[in-house]
């Protein structure tokens, strides 16, 4: 495992790989690694000959400074865990903001054909202009074959899918299944903040999901979706944001089924502060 600080540094070490015809896959996180991210390193190092692994907490996508500043920030661990699991062929990225961004931390505007509107765009003002911001960069940098991210974050995949397809980047960008503990609750780096109550209270989000899923097969958008809001009203650790039925193309909320479009149920909930998110494919 090498580990760079420096832009330049990590793509003349890619470059000296890509010029040995090796195939490199590339793994972007915000840090904090738990199961979840390890599961799309696993799953990058079986297909690629090299797999890098960007640790990188982005101011710019963050709305809230206050949740930029929360956000936890563990490099020495997540280096001994992936030092641990996984032996060779890993090289970690961990740049500085300045490194990234140099004197300048702004978000660049995109236009993502509307995917940027939906759901966690609405809640999260300029969010995916930031994410898209840092992707491009790290693109940028390390210039994969293939990149890794995973559907916890659902429309992040789709909008990365979209900048790849409108920037003409050469990059596959893989879509990796949500990884969940046994309850069912998706690992976030979000989950280490939560109170007890509510790390008890947590799993219900998913639940809920696969209630709706069942619910979905008879019923319409709307019902499934009055009778998840009236589940959440009967919750006290937990506060539901949006419950949205959408189409994953367009990401739009859908009123009428049809049976060539592929769906997806998309859930915001807080508990207590901690903003939880999760989906679940419905057809
Ligand atoms: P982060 O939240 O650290 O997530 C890094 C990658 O891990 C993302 O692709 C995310 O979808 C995936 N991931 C997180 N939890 C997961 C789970 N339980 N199962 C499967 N995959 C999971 O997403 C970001 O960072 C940032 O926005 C980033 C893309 C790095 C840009 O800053």
């Amino acid at each position: 495992m090498k580990v760079f600080n420096s832009k330049e540094d990590i793509f003349n070490t890619i470059e000296g790989f890509k010029a040995q015809n090796k195939k490199v896959g590339f793994v972007p996180t915000m840090g904090a690694l738990h199961a979840g991210h390890l599961a799309l390193v696993s799953k990058a190092l079986k297909e690629n000959d090299v797999v890098v692994i960007s640790v990188f907490v982005n101011p710019t996508q963050f709305n809230k400074k206050e949740d930029l500043e929360k956000y936890p920030r563990t490099l020495e661990r997540d280096l001994n865990l992936i030092k641990t699991l996984f032996a060779t062929n890993i090289i970690i990225y961990a740049p500085s903001v300045k490194d990234i961004y140099d004197e300048n931390i702004e978000a660049l505007n995109f236009d993502f054909d509307g995917l940027e509107n939906e759901m966690e765009g609405k809640f999260r003002p300029d969010h995916f202009d930031g994410v898209g911001t840092v992707v491009k960069r790290l693109f940028e940098i390390v210039k994969p074959h293939n990149a890794y991210f995973g559907e916890k974050d659902f429309q992040q995949l789709q909008i990365i899918k979209k900048l790849v397809e409108k920037l003409h980047l050469s990059i596959n960008v893989i879509g990796c299944k949500i990884y969940r503990e046994e309850s069912g609750l998706a690992l976030s780096s979000r989950n280490e903040r939560l109170k007890l109550e509510h790390l008890e209270s947590a799993p219900t989000i998913y639940k809920i999901l696969k209630k709706a899923k069942e619910r979905f097969a008879k019923q319409s958008p709307k019902k499934v979706t009055e009778w998840v809001i009236k589940e959440f009203e009967k919750q006290k650790m937990l506060e539901l944001e949006y419950f949205v039925i959408a189409d994953i193309k367009t990401l739009k909320e859908i009123k009428r089924k049809s049976n060539k479009k592929v769906y997806r149920a998309f859930i915001a909930v807080y508990a207590d502060e901690i903003r939880l998110i999760d989906n679940i494919a419905l057809n």
